[in-house]
């Protein structure tokens, strides 16, 4: 059985709309239903299910279950809303800021790991191309507090990272069941920490492979995120 778990139960608050990110309007659709639409039309998904905020009104078609506190909470609660079927179960990890997603690369992915028998996990991701650098906060100015702060920088770099062979991560993350099952058994401030679910798994020792996925698959955190998004939805709708 190959399951799809949408998180969709962000407050967005970066993105300040007001309102849930997911609901967001997007090329004329909830910016989770553009995720949901891709799921739907993989060849083999039997089932969807969305993590979203307490108290929103779910969706017709989909499973739906109240999101968690932190992340990993509403893939938990996700992943339990559906009873396994056996060992070979498939997890599709997916976050619904990434409207772009497409049925191409979801079953890319699902394709890595069903010919890997030693993989545990498949994530899509892109090679890292700016040059990135680990930033310690700057120290508060003796005169902290003055009003014409905000002169002295974000920080001061710390040390800079060999970019060959850094990847920026996306969802989707497909698991095997029992894996995703393992990683998610984890303290409950673990699992505050994890930014991602494949991370859960790496450290009890799982083997994780990378699929390039396409830049496109942008995540929606910022306005201009948003833009592109439109922009790019839309001209995807086009004929
Ligand atoms: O906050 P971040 O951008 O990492 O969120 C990634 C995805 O996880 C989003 O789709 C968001 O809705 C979802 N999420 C969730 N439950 C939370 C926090 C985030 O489903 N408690």
């Amino acid at each position: 059985m190959i399951i799809a778990l949408i998180v969709a139960a962000g407050r967005g608050e970066r993105l300040g709309a007001g309102r849930p990110k997911a609901f967001v309007e997007v090329a004329g659709r909830p910016m989770f239903q553009w995720s949901v639409d891709a799921m739907s039309g993989v060849d083999g998904m039997d089932r969807i299910v969305l993590a979203l905020p307490p108290g929103t009104r779910a969706p017709v078609g989909v499973i739906a279950v109240d999101g968690g506190a932190a992340r990993s909470d509403s893939v938990r609660r996700a992943l339990a809303a559906v009873e396994p079927e056996g060992p070979g179960d498939v997890v599709v990890v997916h976050d619904a800021a990434r409207p772009l997603v497409t049925g191409e690369l979801i079953e890319a992915v699902l394709g890595v790991l069903a010919g890997d028998p030693s993989l545990d996990a498949a994530i899509a991701a892109v090679p890292v191309a700016d040059t990135v650098k680990r930033v310690a906060p700057a120290p508060s100015p003796p005169d902290a507090g003055r009003a014409d702060r905000g002169s002295e920088g974000a920080g001061i770099v710390v040390e800079t990272l060999d970019r060959a062979g850094l990847w920026a991560v996306q969802t989707p993350q497909v698991f095997r069941r029992p894996a995703l099952e393992r990683a998610l058994d984890a303290p409950a401030e673990v699992l505050a920490q994890a930014t991602d679910d494949a991370w859960l798994l790496e450290r009890l020792g799982g083997r994780v492979a990378v699929v390039a996925g396409p830049a496109e698959n942008l995540k929606v955190t910022t306005e201009l995120d948003l833009e592109l998004a439109e922009l790019l939805l839309t001209r995807r709708e086009q004929p």
